[in-house]
């Protein structure tokens, strides 16, 4: 059946397209801003139907979930991070074009931070409105495009509602997020859980999930520790996800469906629009704030994204541009994401761009072979969230990712910070395995283990977003 405004509000569409059927709908569908309601008449939203513009085609297919481990004893233990030589020695084998060694990193300058076309920047005024501006335009042309701004005919509308959910501490919201271009529908969903038991608007943790949507399961039949709703529940905080490979643009250099192909068919000017894979999911977040915005039972000021790995790398990029994101969580992001582009070890500018070219806007490739030419780098992204917070994180095992990369970036950036005098200046020296750093708005935590995000992961985000949001009362 085709779900339009009108069987929605007549309590005809009680399930979801994907087949999910376990979610009850307890309360009839409204729309969650009045100026929705103008739009309603306007055109015919197929609200329940994910796939709609998209094509189920694109649907990505999960991997297994592992129960979660809520044994966090382990990590009490806090010790200097030094990589053992067997794993350093072992991934080198495994790719030999790849340096894991601390001792080969090449000498590198980075394009400075406070580096002005007008001039030197002194002033938070300065970095807000010069300095800013210059960055995320260069960003944007040279790493992750331009995409559309937000579409005049946005919509939402909760499509699923269940205020018992797990075991009534939670209620449950799915909405569709919806617009339309040139008379044709583009659909994809939130899930959003908010906790019952709690004072005023309830802050919220957003996860841009690329994996499959196992890991976000409304049912709670599924749980897992990349989404740990239940947990996050528990601390008082709602948990939100968008399955942006599975609903927004699929993960894939070929994608002929998406809604970048969909921009394409539909969009007046398409030719201005430049974004990369990470850039669309980006854009599905901020869209995500404009619920929110719109949600009474959200407290808006209070939003933080986390995304991990090319997830995280989304993220930061949302809350880099986002300045309505209060908290930017990266987990795991490495390159394209926090690490310093120019400092060779684990994953380089050139082997992320043959891989996932779909990713970054076409230009970014181009500095594969000339690195100092690239008139970025990542500290200066990490900058962009300043003086809003955010917090890094890494694992010991991860390589890959270059957790040192990724700390020096946040040490270099952490400049801006003081700019505004809301953080200390930083030193080279990485915090301890497990430990949480905090350094005012600033966050930081290296976990022990491999490449992932883990309960241990979310506790340390929480614990951080506690020390932040207190004061306002949760
Ligand atoms: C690959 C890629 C990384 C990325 C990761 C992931 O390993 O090289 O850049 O972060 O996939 O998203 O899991």
């Amino acid at each position: 059946m085709r779900t339009t405004w009108e069987n929605i509000a007549a309590g005809e569409c009680g399930r979801w397209a994907t087949g999910t059927t376990a979610v009850r709908r307890r309360r009839p569908s409204k729309w969650a801003s009045p100026m929705a309601l103008l739009l309603a008449g306007a055109w015919v939203w197929a609200a329940g139907a994910p796939f709609s513009a998209y094509g189920a085609a694109s649907k990505q297919k999960s991997a297994s979930i592992a129960p979660i481990n809520t044994d966090l004893s382990a990590y009490e233990k806090k010790f200097p991070w030094k990589p053992p030589q067997t794993l350093i020695d072992s991934l080198s084998a495994k790719r030999t074009d790849t340096n894991y060694d601390e001792a080969k990193v090449q000498p590198y300058v980075l394009p400075g931070l406070f580096d002005s076309a007008g001039g030197k920047i002194t002033t938070p005024a300065q970095w807000e409105q010069q300095r800013r501006g210059e960055l995320i335009e260069l960003f944007r042309r040279e790493v992750y495009g331009v995409a559309p701004p937000k579409p005049d005919t946005l919509a939402f509308r909760t499509v699923e509602a269940d205020p018992k959910a797990m075991d009534g501490k939670a209620t449950l919201k799915r909405v569709a997020i919806g617009f339309q271009l040139k008379g044709e529908p583009f659909t994809f969903h939130l899930t959003l859980f908010v906790p019952n038991e709690r004072r005023g608007r309830a802050p919220v943790f957003l996860l841009l999930n690329h994996r499959g949507p196992d890991n976000t399961d409304p049912t709670r039949k599924t749980q897992s520790e990349f989404w740990p709703a239940e947990y996050v529940i528990g601390r008082g905080y709602a948990v939100a996800a968008i399955n942006v490979a599975d609903e927004v643009e699929p993960d894939n250099a070929k994608a002929t469906t998406g809604i970048r192909a969909f921009y394409r068919q539909h969009y007046d000017k398409p030719g201005e629009l430049t974004w990369g894979a990470l850039c669309a999911w980006a854009w599905s977040g901020s869209r995500a704030m404009d619920y929110f915005e719109t949600d009474p039972d959200i407290n808006p000021s209070r939003v933080a994204v986390i995304g991990h790995s090319r997830g995280g790398k989304t993220s930061l990029w949302a809350g880099a541009q986002d300045t309505r994101f209060a908290l930017t969580c990266v987990n795991n992001a490495g390159e394209g994401g926090p690490a310093l582009a120019r400092r060779n070890f684990g994953e380089t500018l050139g082997q992320i761009t043959r891989s996932f070219p779909h990713w970054f806007t076409p230009t970014y490739a181009n500095y594969a072979k000339k690195i100092d030419a690239l008139p970025v780098d990542q500290h200066q992204l990490v900058a962009l969230v300043a003086p809003r917070a955010y917090h890094g994180g890494d694992a010991s095992d991860d390589l890959w990712a270059d957790p040192r990369g990724s700390w020096l970036s946040l040490v270099e950036a952490s400049k801006v910070w003081a700019l505004y005098g809301k953080a200390a200046a930083m030193k080279d020296e990485m915090p301890l395995v497990n430990d949480l750093y905090v350094n005012g708005p600033i966050a930081y935590h290296i976990r022990e283990g491999g490449h992932g995000l883990t309960l241990w992961d979310w506790k340390l985000y929480l614990d951080h977003a506690d020390q932040l949001f207190k004061e306002a009362g949760k």
